[in-house]
């Protein structure tokens, strides 16, 4: 057997990043971690590696080009793979400046560097390299209720500063390919859920809510419709794209189950009143209609037929498999959610929901 393959993963701290890392170690591969550790970042996500040598964790900054530098000089990885972002809509709205500083500023900055490292590398390394840029449906904008589902052809349209930040770092990783020859591959999936996501997004929130018999914060009308895939499929597909994707192509990854946001919270309300009955009254009356986003994306689908005929890849949760994991997960794991939610976070919670005045259905 050779040695084991290194990868770089930026963002290997965050939700979607812990769970690839914690993945691909488990199948063999060496991971590089560069991680900000921002509100969003935890190493408790990455706890169950212990002190394996497999993982090396880097703490810094996207932006900083001569810590990226050294660490691909140091490691060679033969797989740079970019989650490494602000991913909040809602925090957007608040703030867009740090999603332009990390999403576009330091997007630029990883792939001019890791352009650099790839320039030097013996040919055949150099043929066989692969940067994978994690995109987000989100930059293809919102769907009517009768329009097909968005696939890799669907016409940029974002709406959202979050979304106009990745559209941003998506054109610049295309540039790269055409204009160098780059081997990069861009992926655009849907919402994801799961283990280790941070509870300021729809799930998890609702999951700690639910649990512990606080408002359900539904906003607008509750109708807006996303197409949730669990983060291991999410973390299969990406593994599948680094490994076997065709260069200068574009991935989009879904979980072909669309919902709209009030089912989900009844969903949840269901399971955690399955799992803790304590002879309270359902919890689907903790449900709150509040104002609405501004701009709120109608409806997401991801049309995923490229890379299943491609690629063999099909998630292998359903909605209800996924969901119900997920519930289960939050229950037993109350140490972690604890050490996530900081000062930090009792903050967002004040900035997002105590200024928004009651809505309807
Ligand atoms: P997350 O917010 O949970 O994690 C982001 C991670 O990036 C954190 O660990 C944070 O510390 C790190 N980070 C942020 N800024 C950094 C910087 N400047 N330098 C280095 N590290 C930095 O995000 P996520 O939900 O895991 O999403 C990962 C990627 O997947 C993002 O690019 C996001 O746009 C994309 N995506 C997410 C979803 C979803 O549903 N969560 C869906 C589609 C695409
Ligand atoms: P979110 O998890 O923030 O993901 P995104 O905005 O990237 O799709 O939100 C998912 C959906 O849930 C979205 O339509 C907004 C809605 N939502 C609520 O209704 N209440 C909430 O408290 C949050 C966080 C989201």
């Amino acid at each position: 057997m050779g040695s084991p393959q290194t990868w770089m993963v930026t963002g290997g701290a965050g939700f979607i990043g812990s769970n690839f890392v914690l993945r691909q170690v488990a199948l063999g591969t060496r991971i590089v971690n560069l991680d900000a550790l921002t509100y969003a970042g935890n190493l408790a996500n990455l706890a169950a590696l212990g002190d394996d040598s497999r993982h090396v964790f880097a703490r810094g900054n996207i932006n900083d080009r001569g810590l990226v530098a050294q660490l691909l000089e140091t490691h060679r990885p033969t797989v740079v793979v970019h989650f490494a972002a602000e991913s909040h809509v809602d925090r957007s709205l608040v703030d867009a400046s740090s999603f332009l500083h990390t999403n576009v500023v330091g997007s630029f900055a990883l792939l001019d560097e890791v352009a650099r490292y790839w320039r030097q590398l013996p040919p055949e390394l150099a043929a066989s390299f692969r940067f994978v840029h994690v995109s987000t449906d989100e930059v293809y904008g919102s769907l009517g209720p009768t329009d097909p589902p968005f696939n890799e052809t669907t016409a940029y349209a974002p709406n959202s500063p979050y979304a106009a930040s990745k559209a941003a770092s998506d054109h610049f990783v295309r540039s790269y390919f055409r204009t160098w020859g780059l081997p990069a591959i861009t992926t655009h999936c849907s919402n994801n859920y799961g283990p280790f996501q941070f509870p300021e997004k729809l799930i998890p929130l609702m999951i700690l809510n639910a649990i512990e018999r606080k408002p359900l914060p539904v906003y607008g009308d509750g109708c807006n419709i996303r197409d949730w895939l669990y983060v291991e499929d999410h973390c299969a597909a990406i593994d599948l794209v680094a490994r076997r994707g065709r260069v200068g192509e574009v991935y989009d990854i879904g979980g072909a189950a669309e919902l709209a946001n009030i089912d989900v919270v009844e969903s949840i309300c269901q399971l955690v009143d399955d799992i803790a009955p304590d002879g309270g009254p359902a919890r689907k009356g903790l449900i709150t209609y509040v104002s609405d986003r501004p701009g709120h994306d109608r409806r997401y689908a991801i049309d995923h037929t490229k890379l299943r005929s491609e690629l063999g890849w099909q998630p292998a949760q359903n909605f209800a498999s996924g969901l119900r994991r997920t519930v289960q997960w939050y229950f037993d794991n109350a140490a972690w959610t604890h050490t996530v939610r900081s000062g930090e976070y009792r903050r967002w919670l004040d900035t997002n929901y105590t200024q928004r005045p009651a809505g309807s259905p």
